[in-house]
């Protein structure tokens, strides 16, 4: 263990992740659905939006990149992390932010004049995992930096749905720990196989807590890094809602909202008997806690404001008529949803001229009102809206010009995926938001966009595909077989046409090419 670490699991670097629900207009929209006005740019200063415990910056980047007119600072004590950062903003040249190491302790003792004050402040997977004086900490930073009405973004694992994830976690820490003369991640892997053992022996464990099992597939289908991150880092804590409430409050911070849009529209969208049974309460953290109690609450992404700002009646739908959204071009077009809490049917009639119209040009909730043939009301729209922003079938797009840093910082990832590093995202400026693009699929772009192939050239983009994918030893697979020599460039020539048939006017559409 460092000594600088307080007990963090520094020794495996953290993956490079990109969530949209940080973004400050997937902020602002769940600051406004709920009542409350969110930070406004002065003519005279940008937004300022700071990313405490950045990792590797990477998704801090893209955001950035996405939103030129706003400033951005990530902070992080580990250097791997700060450098792997540093040297992704000089690649896609960046000039609007800044990577700096720091530690949420000192941070909190005395908080850097040069760094500034902030409208916004992120905290993504960092509460559970940092000690109680190191949380005491982050929230004096907050204290010091956190303009009045700035929002906070903190997720963390909760209370009761990460329960069964705590049996694992004991598991896989003390099998780790046995073995501890492996590498971390060698010994981690080790531990999940003992885990997998002992539920296939019929563990009563596993019985009793069928959510167990449930945690070990999804550890077995995870990157290994983000699971010694999550399970065996020597701090671990899982919250109710009330109590990290509790903690952010010497920072001035009131909850206001959730990031994970619908769970606003909660308990509205459970089974009546649920919904009537909280109904009866008024009481904001028993509500809280029996809603979290319905959906078997695994992980929350509370939003807080330093003062909660009422948005006056009028502004608020103003804002929120203006809002303009546009779709992302999901296969999926019936009004079935995947949120945090299940599958949810919505009403066909709502949401199949939704979807129409959201499928060209982004267009805004006021527009869509007016075309839509049911005229929804802005209540039914905003909700429709925040359900679809979350099942991935819309984004919260930008009105006007596409940034050019955008696209600077996506010929950057690009060029560092034919390098070997393996990013998986790009920052889509049509849709302003990150989009999850699988590695032949980046390559094919890159052979258009960075090389300049014409599209009508199938064969030189295939060309230029093949040459990066085998200088990347690219493994390709069929029927569960992976495929070398003919088998491998056959199924690469399918698998480009296929992209080139079906991704390109997904890619013309978010802004990519
Ligand atoms: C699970 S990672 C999440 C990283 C990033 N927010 C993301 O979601 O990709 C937690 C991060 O917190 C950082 N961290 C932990 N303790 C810290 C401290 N005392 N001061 C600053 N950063 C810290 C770690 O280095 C790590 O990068």
């Amino acid at each position: 263990m460092n000594p600088w670490s307080h007990g963090y699991n520094t020794e495996v670097p953290y993956t490079f992740g990109y969530y949209r629900e940080t973004d400050p207009r997937w902020l602002d929209f769940a600051a406004l659905i709920t009542g409350f006005w969110p930070p406004q740019p002065a003519p005279d200063r940008p937004l300022r939006y700071l990313d405490l415990g950045c990792g590797q910056g990477f998704g801090l980047c893209l955001t950035a990149a996405l939103h030129p007119e706003m400033q951005f600072v990530g902070i992080d004590f580990n250097p791997t992390h700060i450098a792997h950062a540093q040297g992704l903003v000089q690649r896609a040249g960046l000039t609007n932010l800044r990577f700096v190491e720091g530690d949420f302790v000192e941070l909190g003792r005395a908080w850097p004049a040069e760094l500034g004050h902030f409208d916004y402040v992120v905290l993504h997977g960092i509460w559970s995992w940092i000690a109680p004086p190191v949380r005491q900490g982050a929230v004096a930073a907050v204290r010091h930096c956190l303009r009045p009405g700035g929002l906070v973004y903190n997720s963390y694992n909760a209370q009761p749905g990460w329960h069964a994830g705590a049996i694992l976690r004991e598991l896989l820490m003390l099998v780790s720990r046995a073995e501890a003369d492996q590498v971390q991640l060698e010994a981690l892997r080790r531990a999940i196989g003992v885990a997998k053992e002992l539920n296939e022996a019929g563990a009563l464990a596993f019985k009793a807590y069928p959510g167990l099992t449930q945690r070990l597939q999804m550890v077995q289908k995870h990157d290994l890094r983000y699971v010694a991150n999550e399970y065996i880092n020597e701090a671990h804590f899982i919250f109710w809602g009330h109590e990290v409430t509790a903690e952010m409050a010497p920072a001035k911070l009131t909850f206001i909202a959730s990031a994970t849009l619908p769970e606003n529209f909660l308990p509205a969208l459970l089974p009546k008997a649920q919904s009537d049974l909280i109904a009866r309460f008024t009481h904001p953290a028993l509500r809280q806690l029996l809603i979290d109690l319905a959906i078997n609450q695994a992980f929350r992404r509370d939003l807080f404001q330093r003062g909660a700002v009422q948005a006056t009646r009028f502004p608020q739908l103003e804002r929120l008529l203006a809002t303009p959204v546009t779709g992302l071009k999901a296969d999926k077009r019936e009004a079935k949803f995947s949120l945090s809490f299940g599958e949810v049917n919505g009403r066909d009639e709502i949401y199949a001229p939704l979807f129409d119209l959201v499928d060209g040009e982004p267009i805004t909730l006021k527009a869509i009102q007016e075309r839509h043939p049911q005229r929804p009301n802005l209540a039914q729209l905003v909700q429709a809206i925040a359900v679809s922003a979350w099942d991935n079938r819309l984004a919260f797009a930008q009105a006007g010009a596409a940034p050019k840093s955008a696209h600077a910082f996506n010929a950057a990832v690009m060029r560092a995926q034919r390098e070997g590093r393996f990013y998986n995202w790009l920052a889509a400026p049509a849709a302003c938001q990150g989009v999850a693009i699988p590695t032949l699929e980046m390559l094919t772009l890159a052979a258009i966009t960075l090389d300049g192939i014409p599209l009508a050239e199938r064969e030189r983009i295939l060309a230029a595909v093949r040459r990066d994918a085998v200088q990347l030893e690219l493994k390709l697979e069929k029927e569960g077989q992976a495929l070398t020599g003919a088998a491998w460039e056959a199924e690469l020539k399918q698998q480009v046409e296929e992209i080139l048939i079906q991704r390109l006017h997904v890619w013309s559409h978010l802004g990519l090419v």
